[in-house]
């Protein structure tokens, strides 16, 4: 299908299944373990195989890890977890210690733990969907149902399809469908977390705050990409 086709399917789970038929085992959804647990929801719904992955930091909340396991059982799934290469985290933290990034930015741990893992784990894949957002972030309002990915490879150096389903769903309406669908959530999200990211790295926000407020919040809005999506940034 060209990227005209894909992108004018409106309804998620249209997207989902042409992504899944399309691609099959080469397709992966990127789970990170908070509210983009409806894209499994989705991709369930479509009676089709798929895999899914996620970013094992090791600083996720213990929620977080007890969630990833509801997930696996409640879909019949394995979640393909992937870590950080031991030798390029074992340098960051005997040199820095392990919480660098409240000094000196997040970039290099993030680039160790998500975004280096991440790059292997796709060159494997010829598409991946996210549980991208554009009401997500001020830097995610322009974010396409599908594009090429703009900044990683796929399979053998060749372009890299990147389906984010749910680019137009408003925050309000992914939580109508996981309640209404009965599908299982980060127990986090009952304590004030709306966006969930590594536990150091997190916090719950107030009333009436922006989901992103409670993400890298010692750092400035308009820049809170790690990595996973940097092509968001112009
Ligand atoms: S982040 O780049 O700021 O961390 P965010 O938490 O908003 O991303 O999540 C957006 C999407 O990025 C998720 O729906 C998911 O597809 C992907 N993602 C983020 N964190 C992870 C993770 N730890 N593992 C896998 N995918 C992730
Ligand atoms: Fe490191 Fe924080 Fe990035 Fe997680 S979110 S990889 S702990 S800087």
């Amino acid at each position: 299908m060209t990227l005209a086709a894909y992108a004018a399917l409106t309804d998620p789970v249209d997207l989902i299944d042409a992504a899944l038929k399309d691609f099959g085992a080469d397709a992966a959804i990127s789970f990170s373990g908070a509210e983009d647990v409806l894209l499994i929801e989705y991709a369930a719904q479509t009676k089709r195989p798929f895999r899914v992955f996620s970013l094992d930091t090791g600083r996720l909340h213990p929620e977080t890890y007890r969630f990833f396991q509801v997930v696996e059982d409640r879909y019949h799934l394995h979640i393909e977890y992937c870590i950080p290469d031991a030798a390029q985290l074992t340098a960051l933290v005997r040199a820095k210690g392990l919480f660098s990034f409240y000094q000196d930015g997040h970039k290099e741990c993030c680039d160790i733990r998500k975004v280096n893992p991440l790059r292997q784990q796709l060159s494997g894949l010829r598409a991946w969907l996210t549980g991208q957002r554009r009401d997500q972030s001020p830097t995610r309002g322009n974010v396409p149902r599908v594009q090429v990915d703009p900044v990683f490879k796929g399979l053998g150096g060749g372009d890299l399809m990147k389906f984010n389903p749910l680019a137009e769903t408003s925050s309000a309406d992914v939580w109508l469908a996981i309640r209404a669908l009965g599908v299982p959530f980060n127990p986090l999200h009952e304590r004030g977390f709306v966006s969930i990211g590594c536990e150091p790295c997190t916090k719950a926000i107030l009333p009436g705050q922006h989901e992103r407020e409670g993400r890298w919040w010692w750092e400035e809005g308009t820049k809170k990409e790690c990595g996973l999506h940097a092509g968001n940034l112009k």
